[in-house]
């Protein structure tokens, strides 16, 4: 088959010379073939699109009749019936019927019936004689007719020859071609991109560019990938639910300050609540609706104290609470379940897991994001001791593979203790940050109405950090962002800890 080139060229070269093209269909290509209609139509779009218009094409349709290989058959070799005719020999004898199914097999059989309605042949006890001298086999003739000319003049003899299956009717699309405004022998190849040359030469204020094709359908992506973050969010979720936790609902970004803060036992004036740290909401910049009971113990706590507490004495303003934040932590979520849990009628011991972002208005660095995710357990039960979390922190980051824990005294406003939990790391040689933990303080456990012997332990790490580790990257900007090379994320593996 000849290419889309050849096939301008032999249509441009036809034009040039002739005018129009007529009827497509009959166009001969250089290798003396007839010339694939449907190639042919690439060709000419191509030649008539918009900024070329080159050639005009009207699309030609066409019903043409055609044999089907048993109408070919016969066209070349005769049909059935004087096959049968053929086979009999001149003379009063004929020939036995048994003796012309040996010779012709099952032709003998489909033949004879037509021959007698011919009347080219007649019975004579077993053998078939001839009737007549000569015949004229029109069945054949009919055929070659349709074969050579696509038709027939006759529409009964189509239709007959139809029913008998010997051919049938066939659409065929052509084009008649004319020449298009912008006629030319030459297809002048059109730029595709603006290259470096053309911008020195000023060749791009003059060059001949492609039409974007805004139809195009566009390459379909392969399929979806996720995202190395996701790959190990999943790892830790497995991780939780073997350990039994179930998962905190941490569907919502905007958190009010009470519940981001204040829940939390973390003072009005503590600097994490500044502009500086925290991104506070515009519209709406408030929220009203908080449990009023628990609001107030909230306002006690803080600025008078309770539960064996001297709180920090300063004046809790209810303004400062219903700020709008992104929330900075999903201890905000932790705390409004521990809440819900308080509520319960009867305390029944719970472990808590979420892994979701979290937003802090922090300078964008090699290795901060001013989102992130955390990853954050809670467990409340009565009696649990700091020897509980610690036990609980090496089960849970063993079966991340990680070992050699160690444990750093800390501060968080909300825990007492609190402790920073380090790990070696083999490749840069220190020991690293993981995350933080500690045991929820009675200020911000029991104004929930949780009984003061309930002990809450908890813990948050970053899911950034591990994933980083996990496939090697050094830039934050590589796992998140505009920047994401999305090759990489389609070609990262699976991971497995
Ligand atoms: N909220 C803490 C942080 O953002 C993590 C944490 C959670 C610490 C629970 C102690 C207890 O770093």
């Amino acid at each position: 088959m000849s290419t889309t080139e050849e096939l301008q060229t032999l249509v441009l070269t036809i034009l040039d010379a002739k005018g129009t093209i007529p009827n497509t269909k009959d166009l001969v290509a250089s290798d003396n073939k007839e010339v694939d209609q449907l190639a042919l139509l690439g060709a000419l779009k191509s030649l008539s699109i918009a900024d070329k218009e080159m050639v005009k094409y009207e699309t030609i349709e066409e019903e043409i009749w055609v044999l089907t290989d048993e109408g070919n058959e016969i066209a070349d070799k005769g049909s059935h019936e004087a096959k049968v005719f053929d086979a009999i020999p001149v003379g009063e004898e004929g020939i036995a019927i048994s003796a012309l199914r040996e010779i012709l097999g099952e032709t003998a059989k489909i033949g004879q019936g037509k021959a007698f309605k011919n009347k080219w042949v007649i019975k004579r006890g077993d053998n078939l004689v001839r009737a007549v001298d000569s015949i004229i086999d029109q069945t054949r003739i009919d055929l070659e007719v349709i074969r050579s000319t696509g038709t027939h003049s006759d529409p009964k003899v189509l239709f007959e020859l139809r029913k008998r299956k010997l051919c049938d009717k066939h659409k065929v699309i052509s084009y008649s071609v004319s020449k298009g405004p912008k006629f030319s022998l030459t297809i002048e190849k059109q730029a595709r991109d603006v290259t470096f040359e053309m911008l020195q030469s000023g060749e791009w204020k003059t060059a001949n560019f492609k039409k974007y094709n805004f139809d195009a359908l566009g390459i379909p992506p392969s399929g979806g990938h996720l995202h190395p973050l996701m790959k190990v969010r999943e790892e830790f979720r497995q991780i939780f639910f073997e350990m039994g936790f179930e998962e905190m609902p941490t569907n919502k970004f905007v958190e009010s300050s009470f519940w981001n803060f204040d829940s939390l036992f973390q003072p009005q004036q503590h600097p994490a609540r500044d502009a500086h740290d925290t991104f506070f909401l515009k519209d709406p910049a408030i929220c009203t609706q908080f449990p009023t009971e628990y609001l107030k113990r909230v306002k006690e706590v803080h600025s008078i104290g309770g539960y064996g507490s001297t709180g920090y004495g300063y004046d809790w303003k209810i303004e400062e609470a219903q700020k709008l934040i992104l929330r900075t932590h999903t201890t905000a979520v932790s705390s409004f379940m521990l809440y819900n849990l308080a509520q319960q009628k009867e305390f029944k011991p719970v472990k808590y897991f979420s892994i979701d972002r979290v937003f802090r208005n922090e300078t964008v660095d090699a290795t901060h994001l001013a989102e992130f995710h955390q990853v954050e357990g809670v467990i409340a039960d009565k009696g649990l001791t700091l020897g509980d979390l610690i036990g609980f922190m090496n089960t849970f980051f063993n079966k991340m593979g990680v070992k050699n824990l160690r444990f750093k005294p800390a501060y968080n406003p909300y825990t007492e203790p609190s402790m920073e939990i380090f790990s070696y790391h083999q490749g840069l040689g220190k020991w690293v940050e993981m995350g933080n933990s500690g045991m929820f303080r009675p200020e911000m456990l029991e104004p929930m109405g949780l009984d003061p012997e309930v002990r809450v332990i908890a813990w948050g790490l970053g899911l950034e950090r591990p994933t980083m580790i996990k496939y090697g990257i050094n830039n934050i900007r590589e796992l998140l962002g505009h920047k994401v090379n999305l090759t990489t994320i389609q070609n990262n593996p699976i991971c497995l800890f």
